[in-house]
């Protein structure tokens, strides 16, 4: 459905990308996931034709697409990272307003506003002015906005920002409802959680580089440990810290001591050599190997500081 080779973009001194390549195929619910400043949004705009590239090639459908390439572009809708509403305006006018400038013909643009409307549980403020809406409101009518013509492909860039947990969860559903119904979605934000709950495939991005991608687990099994093992080294002593040498290595930051252990580690064993020197398991805390742990052995930093 979109590919994407080799794409970068400068403003000025800034490389908000360089050399990104992916591909995401028709029905799939495609994550973009990194932290401030990263690019997503560069991305976004670019495959929606509000920025071009200083290189790079994209197509789309099959088609290779020109930067100024409007028609081509129609089968995405982008849902932008800032909500682009009239304020002054009903949710309803509003809707009429970017309908139009699809070219949709009217009578068939009141069925499909209806329609959206009430997925978004809106129909009831559709004669309120947006001005009046909470965030998560003005961003469930922002979605409805971009699938007026019914687009093939919806990016969705940061839809959950500033949004309450309620509408956050009703935009999950939603968005899980229309890709099941054939919808493909880019979806792009800064929490590993979502992806993890929304993205069959997932791209990492920071500074302008895709540093890795694929299903969440071909993600996670790029780390070199599996389950790691957390604890306060003040409450763990230094005979006993060695003696967890024999299941792996040990990495030890400020006050926390982190074991990871080797392949083939079981907990079983663990917990044996606590239950023989008395130690409470409570000192210690599991971790599953997550996306945040492969962001930080990739890039060295906390996905959010
Ligand atoms: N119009 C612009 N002019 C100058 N610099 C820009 C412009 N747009 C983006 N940048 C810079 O390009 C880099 C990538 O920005 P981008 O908005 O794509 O990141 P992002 O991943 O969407 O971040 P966020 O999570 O904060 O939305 C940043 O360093 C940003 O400051
Ligand atoms: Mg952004």
């Amino acid at each position: 459905m979109i590919s994407i080779e080799n794409l970068s973009k400068r403003f000025g001194q800034i490389r908000a990308l360089s050399g990104v390549s992916l591909t995401v195929e028709k029905g799939e619910f495609f994550g973009l996931v990194g932290p401030n400043g990263a690019g997503k949004s560069t991305l976004m705009h670019i495959l929606s034709g509000y920025l071009f590239p200083d290189q790079g090639k994209l197509e789309l459908a099959g088609k290779t697409l020109k930067d100024t390439d409007k028609e081509g572009r129609r089968i995405l809708g982008l849902v932008p990272q800032s909500i682009a509403l009239y304020d002054k305006f009903s949710a309803m006018v509003n809707l009429e307003v970017f309908g139009s400038t699809y070219g949709i013909p009217p009578k068939e643009l009141k069925e499909k506003i209806k329609f959206w409307l009430d997925k978004m549980q809106l129909w009831d403020r559709r004669k309120d002015k947006v001005k009046a809406f909470s965030g998560g409101m003005k961003r469930r009518l922002n979605l409805a906005a971009s699938l007026l013509h019914d687009p093939e492909i919806l990016l969705c860039d940061e839809p959950t920002v500033g949004v309450d947990p309620q509408s956050r969860n009703a935009i999950f559903d939603f968005l899980e409802e229309q890709n099941e119904n054939g919808l493909t979605v880019v979806y792009s934000t800064h929490y590993m959680e979502e992806v993890e709950r929304l993205c069959n495939r997932i791209a990492i991005i920071d500074a302008g580089k895709i540093i890795a991608m694929g299903s969440r687990n071909d993600l996670v099994a790029q780390l070199p440990y599996n389950t790691s093992i957390q604890f306060d080294i003040a409450k763990v002593d230094q005979a006993l810290r060695e003696q967890f040498l024999q299941f792996g290595t040990i990495e030890e930051d400020g006050k926390q001591g982190t074991l990871h252990p080797e392949k083939g580690f079981k907990l079983s064993e663990f917990f044996a050599v606590l239950e023989s020197g008395n130690i409470p398991y409570n000192r210690f805390r599991i971790k599953q190997p997550s996306l945040e742990g492969l962001f930080l052995h990739l890039t060295g930093k906390q996905m959010r500081e």
